[in-house]
């Protein structure tokens, strides 16, 4: 009964959209495991975009049976017009399933985050607004709502009562914004509820039967290891768990019934909001990066923080997800630098650091040390195998493939789905070939 995860490595926006969509060409499932529509998931057929928040990458082959599973957030309101969007485009949404028990972001977590953000100044964690961290407190606190919840209007009534009169208090008195008043609330939670009733069930039953009948699933996460809530660099994280092991939580897996983890890594690095890079780079390769690479977020359209690949958090990465192969995204972004640069270790407080410290304070006053490689000047978008990647290139990839431990399966050279190389093992070894 195989089981794929397929996880973000470094700060979310890796290409998971891309590679979610080339592999379940060979799968008959595809589940999002956690978080919500903070993320936003790019994938390219041809000459068509598909910019997906909720509804998991693989959804666009007509194969896949989509599934969100209840360890995700759902915006009811994304998820209809999503639902709508790939319907206008031609996409059958009729096999899609949502858990019963995924919680549901409520306009009044959508207010708290922008409120909370506003009034923390400096502090700000820099979110994308969607009310992610106050849906996963309230799942927390056990006060939240969830979709089955939308299905049952006295259950709905109840809770939703409850939950209103303590956010509206927290609204009114802690940030001084408007109270959402409950009868418009409650009658647009129950349009929700009957607008996507026949999605909401039981995902888990669907998983665990797909398994025992030997079917491949995969389980897409959303942003990446260093947001992860308790791995990340706390406090500017988002509020999930995105490693693989939140695939087994959210996606309604056991640890054993995962035979493989697909690491996915973007060839330097990128962050969208607050919280320590050391990497990053304020000069024209870091511009480079952010007008080649188009480095704008898909759900917020920020401009992502841009600098050099830091192996100190990839192998870090590859431990906690267990990750079984690396597919390298967006190589080509590189090309035509004199030099391309690795981060090894950072200097803290004049003592060398090699491992990864989990206080966002550390990281804070750290400064990179670099490896530093040939860079090469090829256009790589059209190179299908590794053997036409120029010399270079292909040091610096099997130098990532042997600082982390395990192989580069997959080399991204371009967003569209063809623009992909499988790599049949001839890297390992090449790192030290001048
Ligand atoms: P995700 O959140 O991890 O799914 O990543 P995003 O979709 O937010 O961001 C990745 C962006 O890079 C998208 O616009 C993709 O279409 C694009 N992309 C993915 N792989 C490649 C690649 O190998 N080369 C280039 N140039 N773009 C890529
Ligand atoms: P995908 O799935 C990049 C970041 C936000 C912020 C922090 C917390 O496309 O890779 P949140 O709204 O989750 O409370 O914000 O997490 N963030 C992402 N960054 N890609 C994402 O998703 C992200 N989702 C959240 O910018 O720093
Ligand atoms: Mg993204």
């Amino acid at each position: 009964m195989p089981a794929s995860v397929i996880c973000g490595l470094q700060w979310g926006d890796e290409g998971k959209g891309k590679v979610t969509d080339l592999l379940a060409a060979d799968v008959s499932i595809v589940v999002r495991y956690q978080g919500g529509d903070n993320a936003g998931h790019t994938v390219v057929i041809g000459d068509e975009t598909f910019k997906l928040h909720l509804v998991p990458s693989g959804a666009l082959h007509p194969h896949i049976q989509p599934i969100i599973g209840p360890g995700v957030v759902v915006n009811p309101r994304t998820l209809i017009e999503e639902i709508e969007m790939l319907e206008s485009r031609g996409i059958e949404m009729s096999k899609l399933r949502v858990s019963a028990a995924a919680h549901v972001i409520m306009p009044y977590h959508v207010a708290l985050d922008g409120a909370r953000e506003s009034a923390a100044g400096e502090e700000m964690i820099g979110t994308t607004k969607r009310g992610i961290g106050p849906a996963y407190g309230d799942r927390a606190w056990r006060t939240g709502i969830r979709m089955g919840d939308l299905l049952d209007p006295d259950l709905l009534r109840s809770r939703l009562g409850t939950a209103l009169t303590e956010k509206n208090a927290l609204l009114e008195r802690a940030y001084g914004s408007r109270p959402f008043e409950f009868d418009s609330l409650f009658s647009d939670a129950l349009s929700w509820g009957q607008r996507l009733n026949a999605y909401v069930t039981d995902t888990t039953r669907i998983v665990q039967d797909a398994l025992a009948r030997d079917e491949h699933l995969l389980f897409e996460g959303a942003q990446g290891t260093l947001l992860d809530l308790d791995h990340g660099t706390y406090p500017y994280v988002t509020s999930s768990n995105p490693i693989a092991g939140g695939a087994c939580t959210g996606g309604g897996i056991g640890p054993r019934q995962i035979t493989q983890v697909i690491g996915v890594l973007k060839a330097y690095s990128t962050r969208v909001g607050a919280g320590p890079m050391v990497t990053e780079l304020d000069d024209e390769v870091g511009a480079h990066m952010v007008e080649v690479g188009r480095e704008y977020g898909t759900t917020t359209g920020r401009r992502r923080r841009c600098g050099w690949l830091d192996f100190v958090p990839l192998r870090h990465a590859v431990q906690i997800n267990s990750v079984s192969s690396i597919v390298l995204n967006k190589l080509d972004i590189l090309s035509g630098l004199d030099e391309v640069k690795v981060c090894v270790g950072y200097r803290v407080d004049n003592e060398i650091v090699e491992e990864w410290p989990l206080s966002a304070s550390v990281l804070e006053r750290a400064a990179p040390l670099y490896e530093s490689f040939e860079g090469w000047s090829q256009d790589i978008r059209e190179c299908r195998s590794v053997d036409e990647l120029p010399p270079a290139a292909r040091r610096y990839v099997a130098a990532i493939e042997e600082r982390a431990g395990v192989p580069v399966s997959h080399i991204s050279v371009g967003p569209e789905r063809t623009q992909t190389i499988e790599v049949s093992g001839a890297l390992l070894g090449t790192a030290s070939t001048p």
